[in-house]
């Protein structure tokens, strides 16, 4: 089956290019990210506005734990400071976020600001905002596989009683639908380890932008892209 494309339901972006933003103006790497967090008000604005159903933004992946602790601190800082700060503007948007991820290496205090913020935008209907948060694709299909043999171990489960629906299950991402649109910026051309199962049909786009200069321009010009795009899903 071949499609034309119009909107994406869903987009995903990787957002890269912060540190080297800062030091291109002298600045600290922190600084790049604390400056990449205006591009993600511009991008939730217009993935509201323009009608995309999920968008998901890769803001701290496992392998982020080896940066200078510095650089973590600074990173752990920005994430609760922008729960305080953002989470009203998010609820007046009807934007709901969901958190995927392990958690299990964060502080009490990030997690209880994760948490609040799960909880007090549950009600948003517009936008779903999904934040990767200690997110490792490979970590993530590795529990799954655990979480399914342990039911094959017990008796509850026939190996070839396994799906793919049910693989997808067992993901953080069991509730969002499959990514349509994979945006990483900065020119790299890689997936780093984000959303491996999910995004085997999905379109990708590698704009040259550095994150804190991505606009809401590029966002739909990004649809734009998308749109042009034939899918064929493996057949002619
Ligand atoms: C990658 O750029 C970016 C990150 C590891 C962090 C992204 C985090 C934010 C934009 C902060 C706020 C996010 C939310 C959702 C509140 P990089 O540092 O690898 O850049 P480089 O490749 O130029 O070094």
């Amino acid at each position: 089956m071949s499609t034309k494309n119009s909107l994406p339901t869903h987009v995903a972006i990787i957002m890269d290019g912060n540190g080297r933003w800062a030091k291109l103006r002298g600045k600290e790497r922190y600084e790049g990210h604390i400056q990449g967090v205006e591009s993600v008000r511009r991008v939730v604005r217009a993935a509201a506005d323009t009608g995309v159903k999920y968008l998901t933004l890769y803001a701290f992946s496992t392998e982020n734990w080896g940066r200078p602790a510095e650089e973590v601190e600074a990173l752990m800082t920005l994430f609760c400071s922008c729960v305080i700060n953002e989470t009203p503007e998010l609820i007046s948007q009807g934007v709901k976020v969901n958190i995927i991820g392990s958690r299990a290496r964060f502080s009490d205090e990030v997690n209880a600001r994760l948490n609040e913020i799960e909880e007090r935008t549950a009600g948003g209907q517009v936008l779903n905002l999904i934040l990767a948060l200690d997110y490792s694709s490979r970590s993530e299909i590795t529990k799954a596989v655990r979480d399914i043999a342990g039911k094959v171990a017990c008796g509850e489960l026939k190996p070839e009683d396994i799906s793919e629906q049910m693989i997808s299950q067992e993901l953080y991402t069991a509730a969002i639908p499959d990514p349509d649109l994979v945006i990483r910026t900065s020119g790299e051309c890689r997936l780093s380890n984000f959303l491996l199962w999910q995004a085997s049909y999905a379109e990708f786009y590698f704009p040259q932008t550095l994150w804190p200069d991505f606009t809401e321009d590029d966002f739909r010009e990004a649809l734009e892209v998308y749109a042009s795009r034939e899918r064929r899903y493996g057949i002619v």
